[in-house]
């Protein structure tokens, strides 16, 4: 019960942009009903119009036909470095999923507003840890090993965490700073409490020596700590959250794939399972998937364990390669995909007509704590 409660539960600023959602509704049936070239023609025409009072951040795994109106194009780090320099745009159109908006809003000024096209577009990983669940594990974890712990939270997590890491001396982390940053914080520190990916966590505690019976998991629903490889030194203390998505690339996957392409290259994100990741060719972060695909010789054949809008854009662009999805039974993920161009287009409109659209703003105390965090991330990547 506590479990899936806590899985569920979103940020109140979500909860309440949702609840506007529902109340208003968002699109005219009109906009739903408009065939795909008169869509991309206004969303087009909007965009002109509005000049450079609105700019458009696209994640890597937003649709085809969403991601070619961004005017910025990155993984997690980079559009958050993008929305630190942007200092002529009135209004940012994140195509992403909610904590990067969240994380936009608190990088840039407070005369700039930050539009999520779609509320609903959250991160279910995200949504695993809620502020009073990090409370309970600090002083849970505060209380066996003492004060010599640094928390650690993943960027895709509420800016709730983000400020609690913030307050309490920690640091934000993204797949692509991930070892860079856990090297720094295993040094400050006795203990590391990551958070919330355990597979994050893991994949890149190992890379850098730390053994699993090193490494301990604390379940927010049982509010204690798990030791699933014996009960070692806790050097490591995983938050147990998880990406849907990538959670569904198996081992069995990888030797599937073999099996039918014996000399294919298995690339997979770090947010899959460790044993998965073991039995890779190689790992890495969104930008380190696109970079690998795009230094790779004609003719190489990859199994890619990542977001499957990724991998399709990555196979569309690159057809001297051959590129599958390690399992094709993987969905894209639900909440990116939410960002549809009716809702693109919706936003565009309402900011055209002088009106707000879905507004993601962070609370000024827990942005204030939270950009702290992702600075000292920023400053050492
Ligand atoms: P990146 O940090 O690689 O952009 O990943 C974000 C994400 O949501 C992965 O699932
Ligand atoms: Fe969240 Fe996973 Fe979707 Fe990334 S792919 S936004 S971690 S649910």
């Amino acid at each position: 019960m506590h479990v899936q409660m806590s899985v569920i539960r979103l940020s109140k600023e979500r909860d309440q942009m949702i609840d506007l959602a529902g109340a208003h509704s968002i699109l005219n049936v009109k906009d739903l009903q408009m065939d795909s070239v008169e869509l991309d023609q206004r969303i087009a025409d909007a965009k002109v119009r509005l000049g450079e009072r609105v700019v458009i951040l696209g994640h890597h795994y937003q649709r085809d036909d969403v991601i070619q109106f961004a005017d910025y194009r990155g993984d997690s780090l980079a559009l958050a470095r993008v929305a630190a320099g942007l200092t002529t745009a009135v209004v940012i159109i994140f195509c992403g999923v909610h904590f990067m908006a969240e994380t936009t809003d608190i990088l840039t000024s407070g005369d700039q507003h930050v539009i999520l096209p779609d509320p609903r577009a959250g991160c279910s990983m995200a949504d695993m840890s809620n502020l009073q669940e990090v409370e309970e594990c600090w002083d849970v974890i505060t209380q066996k090993f003492g004060l010599s712990i640094m928390p650690v939270t993943y960027v895709n997590s509420t800016a709730e965490i983000k400020a609690f890491v913030g307050r309490h001396g920690g640091i934000t982390v993204t797949s692509s700073n991930a070892e860079r940053i856990l090297t720094y914080a295993l040094q400050e520190k006795k203990r590391v409490l990551f958070l919330p990916d355990q597979h994050l966590g893991r994949n890149t505690g190992a890379k850098l020596g730390v053994s699993l019976e090193d490494m301990s998991v604390y379940n927010p629903a049982a509010m204690e700590l798990e030791f699933p490889h014996g009960e070692g030194d806790s050097r490591l203390i995983l938050w147990k959250g998880h990406c849907s998505v990538h959670q569904k690339f198996e081992p069995r996957h990888v030797q599937n794939v073999r099996k039918k392409y014996p000399d294919i290259r298995v690339l997979v994100h770090p947010e899959c399972m460790y044993e998965t990741v073991q039995l890779a060719d190689e790992y890495g972060s969104t930008d380190y998937i696109i970079h690998a695909v795009q230094n790779a010789s004609p003719g190489t054949k990859w199994a890619i364990g990542t977001e499957h809008n990724l991998v399709n854009r990555l196979a569309k662009e690159h057809p001297d390669q051959f590129i599958i999805s390690l399992n094709e039974m993987v969905c894209p993920c639900l909440t990116m995909n939410r960002i549809d161009r009716p809702h693109l287009l919706w936003s565009l409109e309402q900011v055209l007509e002088g009106n707000r659209g879905h507004v993601v703003t962070v609370e000024p105390e827990t942005a204030k704590w939270a950009k702290l965090a992702i600075e000292r991330m920023l400053e050492m990547s």
